[in-house]
């Protein structure tokens, strides 16, 4: 029998490459060279099946160039805002996706974004690495004195898998939890938290709000400009989401006008290409998309991604699928 075609866009880690091909005829990207758009649309019209990165865009024209050869995208990611789920279906691709492997690396970032923003490790980077601490002014009430998270309080808007460990996590830091959700979670899962309704109404509550929904029309901008301006003045904005589910232009305002203290982002909208003007804000903690970056948690993600394709061409349950 001939073996499925499987083609792998980026390269990913050598356990679940090996697991690969032990069932099928795979295609790898050992040298991690990114495909035009074009070239991916053509390729994957002559695979069976794709493990793709997030990094990929699968939109409807992507999906109505398709002959009927592809069966299944399998992408090594959580968020799947890249992919078109409605065309996928209509043209009876199965689609699945990355979840939970990445939950403890994506909250730890959480953490390091809320450190750094509060702690201004940024600014205090930037220094030391200049050369120019020698020359700067030293003094006790000023130089350098953040905030901290001890006894403060978190806001989380979505509390999923991840904002459920990022909940737990703080609590080392004596933080106390409020949350916003689509909907209020039982209160085995809430652990204490404190539910609200809807946004607006548990901004002035934040010392720190952090963002962790999917990004879907509903979530674009979830974090608005009419949200930003009732934090109070010495809130810091955490985003690990996706860039959409901030408004770019209020909350950079914010930063500029200082009506809010800080933020941590490592999230943007059109990353790589973000909006310059973060680049300018020594109040914001910027990381580039690293969330999930851990060689344990890619190594996990990338074996989930295999798991998915054996599921489908082997006829077993699918680990994570979406559509
Ligand atoms: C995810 O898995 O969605 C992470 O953000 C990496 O893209």
């Amino acid at each position: 029998m001939t073996k499925p075609k499987i083609l792998v866009t980026r390269k990913i880690a050598d356990s679940a490459e090996e697991q690969l091909l032990k069932n099928f005829d795979v295609s790898l990207n050992k040298n991690d060279s990114p495909f035009s758009y074009d070239e991916l649309v053509k390729k994957c019209n002559e695979y069976d099946g794709v493990v793709a990165a997030s990094w990929d865009k699968f939109d409807k024209n992507f999906f109505d160039s398709m002959n009927g050869k592809l069966q299944i995208i399998s992408s090594i990611a959580v968020g799947y805002d890249n992919i078109n789920t409605e065309a996928a279906k209509n043209k009876k691709i199965v689609i699945t996706n990355a979840p939970n492997v990445l939950n403890d690396a994506v909250a730890e970032t959480t953490l390091l974004l809320m450190l750094g923003a509060a702690r201004r490790a940024y600014e205090g980077l930037t220094l030391v690495k200049s050369n120019k601490w020698k020359d700067a002014k030293v003094d006790f009430t000023n130089f350098m004195v953040g905030q901290p998270l001890t006894g403060k309080t978190l806001g989380i808007i979505g509390m999923g898998r991840i904002g459920q460990i990022v909940a737990e996590r703080v609590k080392g830091f004596g933080m106390k939890v409020i949350y916003y959700n689509r909907k209020k979670l039982s209160s085995d899962l809430e652990r204490g938290a404190k539910y609200y309704e809807n946004v607006n109404s548990m901004m002035p509550h934040c010392d720190f709000i952090s963002v962790h929904c999917p990004a879907t029309p509903e979530t674009k901008n979830i974090l608005n400009a009419e949200a930003i301006k009732l934090l109070p003045k010495h809130a810091i904005v955490i985003n690990t989401s996706r860039g959409i589910t901030v408004d770019d232009d209020a909350l950079i305002d914010a930063l500029e006008k200082k009506t809010i203290y800080a933020a941590g982002l490592d999230v943007f909208t059109n990353e790589p290409k973000l909006d310059e003007r973060y680049l300018k804000l020594d109040n914001c903690f910027t990381l580039p998309h690293i969330g999930s970056a851990t060689h344990e948690t890619r190594a996990a993600m990338s074996m989930l991604a295999v798991k998915n394709i054996e599921a489908h061409f082997l006829k077993k349950n699918y680990p994570s699928r979406v559509v």
